[in-house]
């Protein structure tokens, strides 16, 4: 991982269904609370993974349906595959590890004489993961007997069982806490072992990233009986775990706070802007505010007041110009003028997050900020990579900046169907 020059200051390695992801929460509200803290707070100097029992196919479905950021990794398939950055390209030398005593053909065949097991659809079956379902009542004997036939056709293999019906068979080397304990020792080698690990899971094929030695741990409040019956019976004792009183990422951000790991305010949690601490000013924080208050204003959700507007262009450069994603160039005053007729044009449907903010000094008082803009409005979604150079107003970051310049391009396949409701 060579995006961060650093240790990581905070590296959250965070389960997917239930964990970062609640669908229960059909408005995403605690996903969207964990982006827009993650992006303002973290993006710039810490680490996202996700680590999942989602094959890539469906672990891409996912991303198309929630508003999920971009991780730095993706550990998919229990363990079984990691890849880097958004182009997700694969860590070879794990693949290579988890090839020791295991034969894919003598599990399909030996599981074949479980009439209990129901083999998983064919996207679920992985080079190093056989997946079935299988009853509650069922699932301890299936495990105690296949375990025995296949040991004794010479393979090591880990069990496991997740969300009351899942049963996977992995090599014994794999797995998410296998999996974190290989990054971490990766990391250490290139002398840039993360500051501080948070773990986050919900389920069976979770508790083995809670066993890694001196990480911090959140079960979500929801989580799952087998999670929380493992804990009871192996880490009772260990301070650094928590189960959290609130769901998904809700829980995730509470354990932020609980175990002082950093910043564990979200900007969606703050009425207004200026309820933001100083020290949080940085380039990635002034974009998620611009973002939020732009939602808000066309969900009519803040104050319909010329004011708001006027405060928005004391921050834009008087002839600062926006280029417009179909490539018209206008004032940035103007632009925020033209958002006058927006208010509350989308009510109760819009939803707006940054993914993948980065930015870079290029002079004593001026960042180039780039970053992924997406707008979900009820069944359409649409993105922008966007391009801002911000200048600070004053010989002190907490001062503020000055938006000089926003230019746009529409994300490949996601140009928008109206383009004049495309404001910012
Ligand atoms: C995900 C995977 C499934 C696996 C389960 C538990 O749902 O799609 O194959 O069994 O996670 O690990
Ligand atoms: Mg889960």
């Amino acid at each position: 991982m060579d995006r961060l020059n650093n240790p990581a200051r905070l590296m959250i390695v965070s389960d997917l269904d239930h964990t970062m992801v609640d669908h229960h929460d059909s408005e995403n509200l605690s996903l969207l609370r964990f982006n827009a803290l993650w992006e303002a707070n973290y993006r710039h100097d810490s680490l996202l993974v996700f680590s999942t029992g989602r094959s890539p196919t469906l672990y891409k479905q996912l991303r198309k349906e929630k508003p999920m950021l971009t991780p730095d990794i993706t550990i998919m398939s229990v363990g079984t595959e990691i890849t880097y950055g958004n182009s997700m390209v694969p860590d070879n030398g794990w693949v290579q590890f988890l090839n020791q005593k295991w034969d894919k053909n003598i599990v399909m065949e030996e599981t074949r004489k479980f009439p209990e097991l129901k083999l998983q659809s064919e996207t679920e079956q992985r080079p190093h993961k056989v997946s079935f379902y299988v009853d509650k009542d069922k699932a301890r004997d299936v495990m105690r007997a296949l375990s025995e036939l296949l040991e004794k056709r010479g393979l090591d293999v880990k069990i496991i069982y997740s969300g009351g019906m899942d049963l996977d068979i992995l090599p014994q080397g794999a797995g998410k806490g296998q999996a974190l304990a290989y990054l971490l020792k990766k990391f250490k080698a290139e002398g840039k072992l993360p500051n501080n690990t948070l773990v986050c899971g919900d389920s069976g094929n979770d508790a083995e990233l809670f066993s890694i030695p001196d990480v911090y741990g959140v079960m979500v409040s929801n989580a799952q009986e087998e999670l929380l019956q493992w804990h009871a019976e192996n880490a009772k004792n260990n301070p650094k775990i928590i189960h959290a009183t609130e769901r998904c990422a809700s829980g995730i951000i509470q354990a932020i706070g609980q175990f002082s790991l950093g910043p564990n305010t979200s900007p969606r949690d703050l009425k207004c802007s200026s309820e933001c601490k100083m020290e949080d000013t940085n380039p990635g924080h002034e974009i998620v505010k611009f973002y939020l208050f732009y939602e808000r204003w066309r969900r009519a959700e803040v104050e319909n007041s010329d004011q708001s507007l006027e405060k928005l262009k004391a921050v834009c450069y008087p002839s600062g110009v926006f280029i417009h994603p179909s490539g018209v160039e206008r004032p940035l005053h103007d632009c925020i003028s033209a958002m006058k007729n927006c208010y509350g044009d989308k009510r109760k449907s819009l939803r707006v997050w940054v993914d993948r903010v980065s930015s870079a000094q290029i002079s004593s008082d001026t960042w180039l900020v780039k970053f992924d803009k997406w707008e979900l409005s009820g069944e359409e979604w649409q993105c922008c990579m966007t391009t801002v150079i911000l200048r600070s107003r004053a010989a002190s970051l907490s001062d503020g900046f000055t938006w000089m310049h926003v230019h746009q391009t529409w994300l490949e396949g996601s140009g928008a169907k109206d383009q004049t409701n495309w404001l910012f």
